[in-house]
């Protein structure tokens, strides 16, 4: 028989050949493709023939090879998934462990700062990122020609009327003293926007808790009380404050609150030697603020504070630059998945 009529009866038979299970697979693969299969053999033959037959007849074996192949790698996945469908109703294997999600540095702050002021009978309220001059600026306190209110340092959408980003969550305290009257006693999370260069330290997206408290009679010990509870609850039992003089067009007085630094007053890089970290602004309320929102600043008094979340989340996880917070780079983002 000549090589050509090898070949095609070879082929003819494989058209009749019908691979089920996986013995079949390995008989097919031994008898025809294997380095002492069937076709091996037609390959070696190929090379003794005639030269003028070697173009037609080395096609009709090509042919044959890419027909033997194809029959052998269907039956092969036609089989495998049943193979598979075996494996998954082996009781018998150890289960697959799935791999953990995990929650947002910036959320779990959130969510732990909001709950620490909801034990104490805080409510929580939200306001628009898109804000009017009112709301941030004016009815704050802050005088017409505060750099705040410049190009340089707030994102504005419109100028006349003012239209921008809001650059702190204090705006969130105007809306809630509009609507609300006291007591009042609510913390405000939420985006903020500031028109600033990008570094380790500082981002022009950020986010801020803002706690609000109005009622009679209320004093700049309630504020430091109660800041000394969250502080204690954040930091840890043995976490001490102290509250520094400072301004915000809102308050009056108004203070910088720091927290005894992670190294105990030693002096580290973190707190530049000095023992105590800064973590939020607070103060009394200004009366203007609580007239411009149409609460009696006879009758009222009120405390009012701000901290920024990225900042407390850096503190907390010991977190070097602020841009890590904002790429989501799952290798950063992993480390938080014990935390939920
Ligand atoms: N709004 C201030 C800021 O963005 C933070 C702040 C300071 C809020 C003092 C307050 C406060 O309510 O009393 O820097």
């Amino acid at each position: 028989m000549s090589l050509q009529e090898k070949i095609e009866q070879i082929y003819q038979e494989l058209e009749e050949t019908k691979v089920k299970n996986s013995a079949e697979i390995e008989e097919f693969r031994l008898k025809y493709l294997s380095k002492k299969g069937l076709l091996n053999d037609l390959f070696e033959e190929f090379k003794t023939i005639a030269v003028e037959k070697k173009k037609e007849t080395g096609q009709k074996l090509n042919a044959l090879k890419v027909k033997a192949t194809q029959l052998f790698e269907e039956a092969k996945n036609s089989t495998s998934s049943g193979d598979e469908q075996h494996t998954a109703n082996d009781l018998s294997l150890p289960g697959e462990i799935l791999p953990l999600g995990s929650r947002h540095p910036v959320s779990l702050m959130i969510r732990d700062i909001k709950d620490i002021f909801l034990r104490l009978g805080f409510t929580i309220s939200e306001g628009p990122e898109i804000e009017d001059d009112w709301h941030v600026f004016s009815a704050l306190n802050f005088p017409p020609e505060h750099p705040a209110r410049d190009m340089q340092d707030t994102f504005f959408i419109t100028k006349d009327p003012d239209i921008l980003l809001r650059t702190h969550t204090s705006s969130i305290q105007v809306r809630v003293m509009e609507k609300q009257k006291p007591p009042i006693r609510t913390i405000c999370p939420g985006r903020v926007f500031r028109n600033e260069a990008i570094s380790a330290r500082s981002h022009c997206i950020f986010h801020q808790i803002e706690g609000l408290y109005i009622d009679r009679n209320v004093s700049f010990a309630d504020l430091k009380q109660t800041l000394l509870f969250f502080a204690k609850e954040m930091f840890g039992e043995e976490t001490q404050i102290r509250l520094r003089p400072s301004f915000f067009p809102f308050t009056e007085p108004s203070a910088e609150m720091d927290v005894t630094c992670t190294c105990g007053g030693k002096g580290c890089n973190l707190c530049k030697h000095t023992g105590w970290l800064e973590v939020m602004g607070c103060g009394m309320v200004d009366p203007n603020v609580l007239e411009a929102c149409g609460i009696d600043s006879k009758e009222f008094s009120g405390y009012a504070f701000g901290m920024g979340v990225e900042r407390m989340a850096m503190l907390r996880y010991n977190i070097k630059d602020i841009r890590l917070i904002f790429e989501n780079d799952v290798r950063f983002l992993k480390q938080f998945s014990s935390n939920l």
